[in-house]
């Protein structure tokens, strides 16, 4: 299968946060020059990430840990599908989520480790970020770009 070098930003999102921020992530990397393809996961199922080298995944939790209506699919698919082969993939998950809740950022932890036990490689730790998301996600689109500059898989 021919590994399509385009980014793959995904977004799993209830209310609209965490898709706005993978479309500020993907108009932030398209000004630096990089191709990018942003979906919601509605829109795809976890094969698609067979034939990319890059996925950055943002998503929220809802529901006593549970992912999005929407991505509901995608994430079971993904839970479900143990036989992806995702060798090839780098991957950075960010997290939206609210501490109050006591299952906080659920959805993003199991994304994270979902995609890591598939076998693909993390380019950043995950982050779990908090109801104040400016700062962390302005820092973290920061060392994403880093990152995808230098090619870099730190495989944490
Ligand atoms: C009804 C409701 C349930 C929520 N459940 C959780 C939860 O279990 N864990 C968590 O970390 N955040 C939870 N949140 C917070 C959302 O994940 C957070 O507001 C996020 O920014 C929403 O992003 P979205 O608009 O992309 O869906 C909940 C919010 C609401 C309104």
């Amino acid at each position: 299968m021919r590994i399509n070098d385009s980014i793959l930003i995904l977004y799993a999102s209830q209310t609209g946060t965490a898709e706005d921020l993978a479309k500020d992530t993907e108009e932030q990397l398209v000004e630096l020059g990089y191709i990018v393809r942003c979906l919601d996961c509605y829109d795809t199922n976890p094969t698609f990430l067979r034939e990319h080298k890059t996925c950055i995944l943002i998503a929220s939790t809802w529901a006593d840990g549970d992912p999005p209506d929407d991505a509901e699919t995608f994430y079971n698919d993904l839970e479900n599908n143990k036989n992806l082969d995702l060798s090839h993939l780098r991957f950075a998950v960010f997290g939206l989520g609210d501490s109050a809740y006591e299952q906080f950022n659920e959805c993003g932890k199991n994304f994270d480790r979902m995609l890591k036990e598939r076998g693909g490689s993390r380019m950043l730790p995950r982050v779990d970020c908090d109801v104040d998301m400016d700062a962390p996600f302005d820092q973290w689109v920061k060392d994403l770009t880093k990152c995808l500059a230098i090619d870099i898989v730190d495989n944490c």
